[in-house]
């Protein structure tokens, strides 16, 4: 007889849910879903090792747990905290999480480019979105930013160091989903920068999904480039009979014609089945593909704008409806 797991009890925000020991409280909090859902622009469910980098998942722990109700000092990372029996923890209802994270995005818009109007990722920005809701008006930072080239990374990808915010992602992903990886986090502290060492370029099969895993426009498609604004395109799912992947895309049309190619994502923004350079990259016509319907955005983003209904997210049955 398989012994049942005993679940532990979290309140997160006002809101009580029974999660298996090892949840982490972000993860805890996603399974409640809705606004309690602190961001994150590290981790990433499928990326072993990712969190812990942006600090943009900072919350209030109350209290520790049943046996021990002291609150926690510090704010704590919610996507490396795993939860216990009995822990309250604060994320919107907090003044603390909410002016920390203010504090955190403005260090992360510290460098960062005023590129939104020409930038791929506008409209679907996990830091647009973020500056828009702490972002101050005016930035405190008065010295020179810092400059980098754009650099060819293979053949279809661009690289805009200067957006990006060093999560590691990218490099999380060319570890695990590619056969060798040749890019990484070169230098340290206010000088470290993603970089190909010795003008490597990225050409794996998979290495594509790095654009799609990128919380921001650091990487960027080359056959989509100032194409067009991301709310100017239909998004469609399809699907394509593929040797290398899955073939579930999403095609993103401009009138009759495919703009871009991308993986399917869910409301955090994290990809569910990586998709193959080929699909990605080199599939553009219509008849390449079975176009499925009308993609269901269920972000809260610019990109789910004039599209269609936004797509309710199944919330696990609460244990007390706050
Ligand atoms: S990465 Fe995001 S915040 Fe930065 S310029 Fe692009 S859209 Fe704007
Ligand atoms: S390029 Fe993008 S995915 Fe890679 S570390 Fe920078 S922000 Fe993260
Ligand atoms: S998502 Fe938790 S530190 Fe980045």
């Amino acid at each position: 007889m398989s012994e049942e797991i005993q679940k532990f009890k979290v309140t997160i925000d006002g809101k009580t849910i029974e999660v298996e020991p090892g949840t982490t409280i972000l993860n805890a909090a996603r399974q409640i879903g809705g606004d309690i859902v602190p961001p994150a622009m590290c981790y990433y469910s499928s990326l072993k090792g990712s969190g812990g980098k942006c600090r943009t998942c900072l919350v209030e722990v109350s209290k520790g747990s049943e046996k021990d109700p002291r609150p926690m000092p510090k704010l704590m990372a919610s996507c490396s905290t795993t939860v216990m029996d009995g822990m309250e923890i604060k994320n919107k209802s907090s003044e603390r999480v909410v002016k920390a994270r203010g504090g955190v995005v403005e260090f992360l818009l510290m460098n960062h480019p005023l590129d939104c109007p020409i930038c791929d990722q506008a409209g679907e920005c996990h830091l647009q979105d973020l500056a828009y809701e702490h972002g101050h008006s005016k930035t405190r930072y008065e010295f020179n930013r810092r400059e980098f080239d754009k650099i060819d990374i293979g053949e279809y990808i661009k690289l805009h160091m200067t957006r990006c915010i060093l999560c590691y992602r990218c490099v999380y992903t060319a570890n695990q989903l590619t056969e060798k990886r040749e890019h990484g986090v070169l230098k340290r502290g206010d000088a470290a920068e993603i970089g190909t060492f010795i003008e490597n370029s990225l050409d794996n099969e998979f290495i594509g999904n790095v654009i799609d895993v990128c919380p921001v426009g650091a990487l960027t498609d080359k056959t989509f480039r100032f194409k067009s604004r991301v709310w100017y395109t239909k998004p469609m799912d399809a699907s394509c009979n593929c040797d290398k992947c899955s073939g579930k895309a999403v095609v993103w049309m401009i009138g009759d014609e495919i703009a871009r190619v991308t993986a399917r994502k869910d409301e955090y923004g994290e990809v569910k089945e990586f998709i193959c350079n080929d699909c990605r990259f080199n599939k553009k016509d219509t008849n390449q593909w079975n176009i499925e319907g009308p993609r269901k955005i269920k972000r809260h983003s610019v990109i789910s704008a004039n599209h269609y209904e936004k797509e309710t997210p199944k919330h696990t049955t609460l244990l007390n409806k706050a």
